[in-house]
This record gives structure tokens, C-alpha cells and sequence, in this order.
């Protein structure tokens, strides 16, 4: 869920809205405000995406204010619709409360609550929030919302983001975070709450990280921040260095568009700056010392969805490069089973968000087991940084299409230096090659541009293609984790059943699937990978065998892919290992070009977040 809140001279209701407008990636099941004016309080919420809410606000204004917060959300706890948005209030109307997370203990408190005479009206989570606080305000007192809120803080289970107003607290807004991402805009004369900094970037790009446990009072001419006890807590101030266009589509019909467009610089970015004449890479945030490095004798890598892909890769070019073993483990299975590590264990954890619950959880659990803990983030301020021992961040910017584009191909950017300061630190038999590497990464950008330059073929099959139910992605080698993201693209935007598979794996049950007719593409190493390309150009040949529609992915100038291409799509020659970042580039496109064709919103999909931060 996306969350805002507001306090100063402007009008509440446009700061909060256009907040909101900016988080919606986070959620677009509902949206809901409240506003504070002249001591009374003013709601409005609507199910489906924000554009409801702000039709029944131009029909219905609230009482102007300048002191408000707002909700999106992505729903947990009882169906998308207009009871259940947030903001949920208290049974007197004066209190109102919005939250991102899960009240493990909800239904514990409800009970407790309803035994007293409260009337609750929603099926979440969130509304025993607003009770819980009317019994302590009744007990603390007008101006005691902070204080309430520390207490309601202390009875909940679970992770939650908070954020509530009060009649009788005129000129506060109270935040209370544990586990969910929540940060403060400083400006002058106003404040901002918000779980993302591109809430309000446009107003002030200097802001204040809030730790585990924490509550902040929110006035126009101050902040306040205390752990739950009431003591003042310390907090990490720093300033974004983005601004507010890096936030806005920039031209193009979508964020997504833009952000595939980016990856050229995305890539440059990434690597700017981190690898110094002597071949040391710079970590950003590093207590893991090269000596600890060197003692490394496994590393896990944990992350979900599109990140987990990238993990996929990264594990080939560490095991190759840096000699070391490498298991990559969905994040959400990691912790359920009992996974054996050590002090001498590497977990690295990869999140564009650095807010994913599922990653966070697995960090926590290996933390547990006193492994040394590495992150790769696109989000400064964000929760995974601030657990790991080492962060290494990838510069892809502002990533606001919940499908993740230019985020992966700057987190592989991150694991291949990993992989490769790896392998100097540690001395590996590899030392010219890391070299070369080190070099060739910096040609990347240049090769991920010619992709770009070379896309209309892609999409124009994309559009043919909108009538299928079905597309399958083969790949090898690395090519192997890049086919698993070309389905998880056509599946995430085009609501298409996809799948990846390992071609080699075909002949043992996918093979079954190939019917007369059936797209099928297929990523193709490179030419002097001899016996890896021969065997997937034998493949290509078993499934055209079969009636398959072929579309070849592979180096430009290779002929020996022609006969059995339906479509060939040619990308620029790069080894192995660094293939992924040209051949992801089409799946992309075609993902986004397929799914705009059928008619889909490819920035928000059905369903999805771009941030989980629920477990
Ligand atoms: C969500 C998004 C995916 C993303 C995954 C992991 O499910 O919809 O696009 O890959 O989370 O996100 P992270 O921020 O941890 O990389």
C-alpha cells in the first residue's frame, strides 16, 4: 500500500492526492484521504484505482484543510471495495487511521474490542486501529494522539505502517512504523509522511529515514521522532538525488515504456563510479572487509519475483568467476526450510524496493544463523539496506511500473561486480578474464542501446501475437533464468499463461506442450559457446519439427539459426555471461507491446504491487 501525509500551508487535499498519484504502484485497489479543517474531519474513499476517488472528489469536495493523509491500496484483508479503503475511523468520526501491513493479532483485538461496545464496520485489519486509539485518546487525552498511538503500538503483532489524525489534535499527524517502509519530506514550514520519497519529491527532496519501532509527530514546523517507549529516537537524514522528472512518464504512454528506454543509462549509472584504476569495486555501505570476503565458502542469494531471476544469473557468474558454491532460494521458501549457514555463509539479498517482506524475512533468518549479509537495492532509505551488512546500490532510478524493466538489468550490473570483485579479492584463477570482464562491462549501455534502436520488428510481432493463449520461453544456460523473465513479463502484463523452461529439459516433459502453431522463443547463447549453441539450435529443430512457431533470439550474424527461425531477433555480440542484459531487452518490449495490444494498463497490472510488504 502507498501512503501520505501532509501538514502545512498548502491546501491538504492536492498535496495528498498528487502523493498519492505517485505511489500508486504500491496499490490500486482503493484510494481514500482524510483532511483535517477547522477541528472536524473530512473523508472520502473509493474502490478500484485513484481516478474513483478523485471523480467523487470533484463531485463532492471535502472541507478544505491543510493538514491531511492519504491511502492506496493493494489488499490484504477483506475485498476491494469501498468499506474496506482506508482511511477506517473511530466510532465517534473524530479519529482516522490508514496502514500498509498486516495486524497478525486483528482479530484477537476486534473481539476484545467489540466485548467493549465498539462497532466495527470493515472486514481489515486496519479499523480496530482507529478503536484501539479512541480508548486510549479517551484515556490520554486531547493532544495526547502520539502518546495513543506509542500505546497501540505496543499491543500490535505484525508489520505495519501507521499513520492517523485527529479532530482534537488539529495540527498533527502521527506516524508509527515497524517493518513497513515509512519516511518523512522535511520543508519549509511543512512536512511530509510517505512510504516512498516520490510522494514528495516534488516538494522536498531532503528527508528523514525512520528506524524499526518508531513514531513520528508530524507538525508544520517540526518533527518529532520516539520508539515506542516515548524516547527520542535517532534517525538518518539524507537527500534524494533525483528529482521530480525522474518521477513523471517524461513523453512517453508509459512509466514502463520509459523505464525500458532508460536501461541504457540505467546500466551507465550502475556502474559509474564503482570500479577504481586498481580493480576494486565500491560497496556503498560495506562492513564486510575484503578478509571477510576471503573467507567466504558459500553464498545464498535470496530474493522474489523478477529480482529472483537475476539471483538466478548471478549464481553463474559467481560460481564461475569467484569459485565459489552459490544457491539462489526464493525468498519466501528460504526460511521454511533449514537451510544450513554459517559465519563463513554469504547471503546476498536483491530487492529493487529493499521493502519486500519475504526478502527482509529471509535476511532476518540468516541474520539468526550469523551469516554475513549483503544487499543489492534500487532504494535508498528503504529497510533491507539498513539490515544487511553491506549494501551495494543500483542506480537505476525511480522505478515506478510494477513490472520491473531497467531495476534487473541494473541489478545484474550489481552481481556481476560482485561476482567479480569476488574473484579478484579472492585470487581465483580467473584474473585476466576479470580484467577483460571489468572492461566489457563498461561497454554495456552501448550494447543495450543498440537494442533499443532495433525494436519495431519485436513489436510488430508482439501485435500479431495478441490473439494467443499461450507462449513458451526456452532457454539455456543463462539463457535459462532470461526465458523464466520473458514469461514472468507476458504473464505479469499480458495475463497470458507463459512459461520458461531449461531447453534441455524439454526433451524430459515440456516437448509435450508443441502444437502446430504455438509461439515459442527461444534465447540462443553465443556462437563461440560451441556446445551450448548446438545443442539449443538442435532444439529450435525438434520443436519447428513439431509445428512451433519459432522466435529465435540470438547473436546478430548468426547464420546457423536462420532455416529454423520464423522470426529472428538479432542482438549484439557479448559474452556469455553478459548476455542476459542484451537478450532480456526484447522479452521486455515484446511483454509490454503484447499486453498494450490487448489492451492493458502495462503499468499497473491486475492484481499485482510493485512493493509487497506483506509476507
Ligand atoms: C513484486 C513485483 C515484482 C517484483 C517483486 C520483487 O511482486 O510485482 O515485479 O519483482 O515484487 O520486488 P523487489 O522490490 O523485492 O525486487
Amino acid at each position: 500500500c502507498g501512503i501520505v501525509g501532509y501538514v502545512g500551508p498548502k491546501p491538504a487535499l492536492d498535496v495528498v492526492v498528487e502523493g498519492l498519484a505517485r505511489l500508486e504502484y504500491r496499490g490500486y485497489d482503493s484510494a481514500g484521504v482524510a483532511v483535517l479543517a477547522d477541528g472536524r474531519l473530512g473523508t472520502a474513499k473509493r474502490a478500484g484505482k485513484l481516478v474513483n476517488l478523485r471523480n467523487a472528489l470533484a463531485d463532492e469536495p471535502p472541507p478544505a484543510g491543510t493538514l491531511g493523509m492519504g491511502h492506496t491500496r493493494w489488499a490484504t484483508h477483506g475485498p476491494p471495495n469501498d468499506r474496506n479503503a482506508h482511511p477506517h475511523t473511530d466510532c465517534s468520526g473524530t479519529i482516522a487511521v490508514i496502514h500498509n501491513g498486516i495486524i497478525e493479532n486483528f482479530a484477537a483485538l476486534r473481539a476484545e474490542l467489540e466485548e467493549r461496545g465498539h462497532k466495527l464496520n470493515s472486514d481489515t485489519d486496519t479499523e480496530s486501529v482507529a478503536h484501539l486509539l479512541e480508548d486510549e485518546l479517551a484515556a490520554v487525552g486531547d493532544g495526547g494522539l502520539a502518546e495513543a498511538m506509542r500505546r497501540v503500538c505496543g499491543r500490535l503483532e505484525g508489520a505495519f505502517t501507521l499513520v492517523a489524525v485527529h479532530a482534537g489534535d488539529p495540527d498533527l499527524v502521527v506516524g508509527a512504523r515497524r517493518n513497513s517502509p515509512l519516511v518523512v519530506g522535511v520543508g519549509k514550514g511543512e512536512n511530509f509522511l510517505a512510504s516512498d520519497v516520490a510522494a514528495f519529491i516534488a516538494h522536498t527532496r531532503d528527508a528523514i529515514e525512520l528506524g524499526q519501532d518508531q513514531v513520528v509527530e508530524l507538525r508544520a514546523d517540526g518533527v518529532r521522532v520516539t520508539d515506542f517507549e516515548g524516547r527520542p529516537a535517532e534517525v538518518r537524514e539524507y537527500h534524494v538525488d533525483w528529482d521530480v522528472s525522474a518521477a513523471e512518464k517524461g513523453g512517453f504512454d508509459y512509466f514502463m515504456l520509459k523505464e525500458i528506454a532508460e536501461q541504457p543509462r540505467a546500466v551507465a549509472d550502475t556502474l559509474l563510479g564503482r570500479v577504481g584504476a586498481d580493480g576494486r569495486l565500491t560497496l556503498d555501505e560495506m562492513r564486510i572487509s575484503d578478509q571477510e570476503l576471503r573467507e567466504v565458502d558459500k553464498i545464498i542469494i535470496v530474493a522474489c519475483g523478477t529480482s529472483y531471476h537475476a539471483g538466478l544469473i548471478a549464481k553463474y557468474a559467481i560460481e564461475h568467476w569467484a569459485g565459489l558454491p552459490c544457491e539462489v532460494e526464493l525468498a519466501s521458501e528460504f526460511r521454511y526450510r533449514d537451510p544450513i549457514l554459517s559465519r563463513s555463509t554469504l547471503v546476498i539479498a536483491i530487492s529493487q524496493s529493499g521493502e519486500t517482506m519475504d526478502a527482509l524475512m529471509a535476511v532476518r533468518h540468516a541474520r539468526e544463523q550469523h551469516a554475513k549479509l549483503l544487499g543489492i537495492c534500487n532504494v535508498n532509505g528503504s529497510t533491507l539496506p539498513r539490515e544487511c551488512d553491506g549494501v551495494l546500490y543500483t542506480h537505476a532510478g525511480p522505478e515506478i511500473a510494477v513490472a520491473s524493466t531497467k531495476a534487473f538489468l541494473t541489478q545484474l550490473v550489481a552481481v556481476y561486480l560482485i561476482a567479480l570483485y569476488l574473484a579478484q579479492v579472492r585470487g581465483t584463477k580467473w584474473g585476466d578474464e576479470v580484467f577483460a570482464m571489468v572492461q566489457l562491462l563498461a561497454q554495456m549501455p552501448d550494447k543495450v542501446d543498440k537494442v533499443l534502436e532495433t525494436m519495431e520488428p519485436v513489436r510488430e510481432l508482439a501485435r500479431s501475437l495478441a490473439g494467443e493463449r499461450c507462449v513458451l520461453f526456452l532457454g539455456r544456460h543463462v539463457g535459462f533464468p532470461v526465458a523464466l523473465e520473458g514469461a514472468l513479463k507476458l504473464k505479469e502484463l499480458a495475463y497470458m499463461h507463459a512459461e520458461g523452461f531449461a531447453a534441455g529439459e524439454l526433451k524430459h516433459g515440456p516437448i509435450a506442450l508443441i502444437e502446430e502453431g504455438l509461439p515459442v522463443v527461444v534465447v540462443v547463447p553465443p556462437r563461440a559457446r560451441d556446445v551450448l549453441h548446438d545443442k539449443i539450435v538442435s532444439n529450435i529443430q525438434e520443436i519447428r519439427a513439431r509445428g512451433a512457431r519459432t522466435i529465435v533470439i540470438a547473436e546478430d550474424g548468426d547464420s546457423s539459426v536462420e532455416p529454423y527461425a520464423d522470426t529472428l531477433i538479432p542482438v549484439p555480440a557479448v559474452p556469455t555471461l553478459l548476455q542476459p542484459l542484451v537478450t532480456t531487452v526484447p522479452l521486455q518490449v515484446f511483454a509490454c507491446e503484447l499486453a498494450t495490444a490487448k489492451g492493458h494498463d502495462v503499468d499497473q497490472p491486475r492484481n499485482l504491487a510493485k512493493s509487497v510488504t506483506v509476507e
